[in-house]
């Protein structure tokens, strides 16, 4: 049985046949931001579409408040994008640096993100880290003290099994040091704290804030602003002269609903308690890898967070599954959809190519997860 704010969070969505295992790749937007997209979108038919935009200023505006907030960072320091991924191209074209220069990583790095790096012109360093792959906080100082990077780069919440690094210990570690501080958010949005005293980090909405898809965000700390080399046109220039430099790297034209959408999602994450989402995510985790422990030919990956006086994390609500009997965990994701509509995902070794050495079977429930619903997973696991 669901508690009644967990059962409300499913209620508040559009009823459905399908069983929803993976809010890592996208949460299920409530009726309400539905709604607030669409009816935004439709007054841009009927008013202009810039005109609907001016009119709905305020909303974009609590919206970069909420996410302020979150990300502890001011208001203009967000800029609005289309995704994590263009928030790292947008941040990385911007942010002072030179071609050849490090970024220090640890192995559990999203594999797109190692990819941006390249682009860049990056050099890739390896953070200490324990047999678990959670950074090693006894080891930083002096690896950073060694080679100073140029920067560190930090996923807190991996996407392809359930690791949670020490996000605000690793910054300040980086800081007592004089290395600024990336950190790729898009797992981690909503699902533990993101105010970890990043230099810059970014995200997504459309996963554990359950936003419209196509909205992503990047939040700059103060410091940093003037310091910023947006690749923005003369005319963004002088559109936006009184305005943070932060705003010159957010895409103008856009799919505004959506980001109308994602204050509408933001807003009732709040109203939920962001406190409370978090433990019930963490516990949402500790229950899914539990019913899926015995299910025969697969094996739980074990969840790694930090641990210890400094820097302990909470738990993620993402879990994985390790094929045993050499299933093709592709097919057996597309089985479990066709066959009972349970969605989930099919995580390749090129979404964390420093550590992974084979797919998974990734499963990341909401906090509306249901024990029926794990043993729904296991049963149709365990049917061939
Ligand atoms: C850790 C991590 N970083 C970045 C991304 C990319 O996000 P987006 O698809 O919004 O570009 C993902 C997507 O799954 C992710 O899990």
């Amino acid at each position: 049985m669901l508690n009644e704010q967990w059962h409300l969070f499913a209620a508040n969505r559009p009823p459905t046949a399908f069983t929803h295992l993976d809010s890592a790749a996208a949460g299920r937007c409530s009726v309400a931001t539905l709604r607030a997209a669409a009816a935004y979108a439709e007054r841009e038919a009927v008013a202009g579409a810039y005109v609907a935009q001016a009119e709905a200023a305020g909303t974009l505006e609590h919206a970069r408040i909420m996410l302020a907030g979150l990300f502890a960072v001011e208001p203009d320091g967000i800029a609005f994008t289309e995704s994590a991924t263009a928030s790292l191209h947008t941040l990385l074209w911007a942010w002072p640096l030179a071609e050849g220069d490090t970024v220090a990583v640890a192995p559990s790095e999203w594999g797109p993100n190692l990819d941006a790096f390249a682009h860049r012109g990056l050099r890739v360093a390896r953070l200490p880290v324990d047999r678990d792959g959670v950074v090693d906080l006894d080891a930083l100082p002096g690896f950073l003290a060694a080679a100073p990077p140029a920067f560190v780069h930090l996923t807190p919440v991996a996407s392809h099994r359930p690791l949670v690094q020490p996000a605000a210990a690793v910054a300040a570690a980086c800081h007592g040091a004089g290395v600024p501080v990336g950190v790729d958010a898009a797992q981690a949005l909503g699902h533990i704290d993101v105010a970890c005293g990043a230099d810059a980090a970014y995200g997504t909405g459309r996963k554990w804030l359950t936003g419209p898809r196509g909205v992503g965000l990047i939040a700059v700390a103060r410091p940093w602003w003037d310091r910023l080399r947006p690749a923005a046109s003369a005319m963004e220039r002088a559109a936006f002269a009184d305005a943070s430099p932060v705003l010159l790297l957010e895409s103008h034209e856009a799919h505004v609903a959506g980001r109308i959408g994602l204050a509408a999602a933001v807003s009732e994450f709040l109203a939920a308690d962001p406190a409370a989402v978090r433990a019930r995510l963490a516990a949402v985790g500790r229950q899914t890898r539990a019913a899926l422990a015995a299910v025969p030919g697969w094996e739980v990956v074990p969840e790694a967070i930090a641990t210890g006086a400094t820097g302990a994390t909470p738990g993620s609500a993402i879990t994985a599954l390790r094929p045993l009997d050499g299933q093709d965990v592709a097919a057996v994701r597309a089985r479990l959809l066709a066959e009972h509509q349970i969605v989930t995902t099919a995580a390749e070794p090129a979404r964390a190519p420093r550590e992974m050495t084979g797919p998974l079977l990734r499963v990341s429930p909401h906090v509306d997860c249901a024990p029926e619903d794990l043993e729904r997973l296991a049963a149709a696991l365990l049917a061939r």
